[in-house]
């Protein structure tokens, strides 16, 4: 096992797309990802269960050594983050650290649009937790900010349907919803770590002015910039370049699909939550 690695957390494999830009960007570090297939999706579920689930999670992350975790799901980001935050680490220990993908994502989202019109898409959780409208506000508050949950897209993502006929019918509804309710709309911000598997798909559906953009990079910069600034949490993380998976589901659908999402083969392990 390693001894203190960066925790990265999903509900269960978008957080990969993620991982793989972190793992690009700081190669030196030791990463323990985990995703909570069992238990996905949290885009539909209660602000309590995701919370609950989240919570179970990120003290797994510390039980492992983990000095810093990431939570690499928008859900989890917009419904648990705060309160983990504000309530749970001062009563764990606060030398630890979560953080998530809302912030990194709203300060930068203003460098790319041109007309200050921006889409965001995500699951219905994140849509209706109004975090993203929060965070640009205050980063960006001359922005006009539309929101589309897109709730099926999850599962086409997790159930490899990205070529059917399912998956160019729901993309293409929610996109022409959002489109159609401003036309100034310039900026796709893909606000769930599943979509960016849906680029392709998206591509086809708008015009070639209006640009699409995913987390991966945007938060494994955010990241590089936040060990830079603290150096007390970046010297406590192991660095041997080593990468540990773990799923709640079972490992050989996980390793099976998560190549999709990470660009190169995984081997993960079953863990148990107690
Ligand atoms: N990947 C998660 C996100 O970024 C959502 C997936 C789910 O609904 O579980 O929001």
């Amino acid at each position: 096992m390693i001894s203190k690695p960066i925790g990265v957390f999903d509900s269960g494999y978008g957080g990969l797309t993620i991982l793989k830009e972190m793992v690009s960007v700081l190669p030196q570090f030791d990463f323990v990802y985990m995703g909570d297939n069992a238990r996905a999706p949290y885009g539909t579920k209660s602000f309590e269960t995701i919370y609950e689930y989240t919570l179970q999670c990120v003290q797994w992350f510390f039980d492992q050594g983990c000095p810093l975790v990431i939570l690499a799901c928008n859900t989890a980001s917009a419904k648990a983050l705060r309160t983990i935050q504000q309530k749970d680490l001062p009563l764990i220990d606060t030398n630890k650290r979560v953080l998530g993908v809302i912030r990194p994502t709203s300060e930068v989202i203003g460098n790319f649009t041109q007309t200050g019109h921006v889409a965001v898409l995500g699951t219905t959780g994140t849509v209706e937790s109004g975090s993203y409208l929060i965070e640009i506000s205050k980063f960006f508050p001359e922005i006009n900010v539309s929101q589309e949950a897109c709730p099926e897209w999850v599962s086409i993502v997790e159930n490899n349907q990205i070529e059917s006929p399912e998956a160019d019918y729901y993309v293409k509804k929610h996109i022409d919803n959002i489109l159609t309710s401003d036309k100034k709309i310039d900026t796709l911000l893909l606000a769930c770590t599943h979509y960016p598997l849906l680029q392709e798909v998206i591509k086809k559906h708008i015009p070639e002015n209006i640009s699409i953009i995913s987390q991966g990079n945007i938060v494994a910069q955010s990241l590089k910039n936040y060990l830079e600034k603290h150096r007390n949490i970046a010297e406590i993380c192991s660095k041997q370049g080593k990468r540990h998976y773990f799923t709640t589901g079972n490992a050989t659908d996980f390793n099976n699909h998560a190549s999709l999402f990470f660009g190169s083969e995984i081997k993960a392990n079953q863990l148990f939550l107690g």
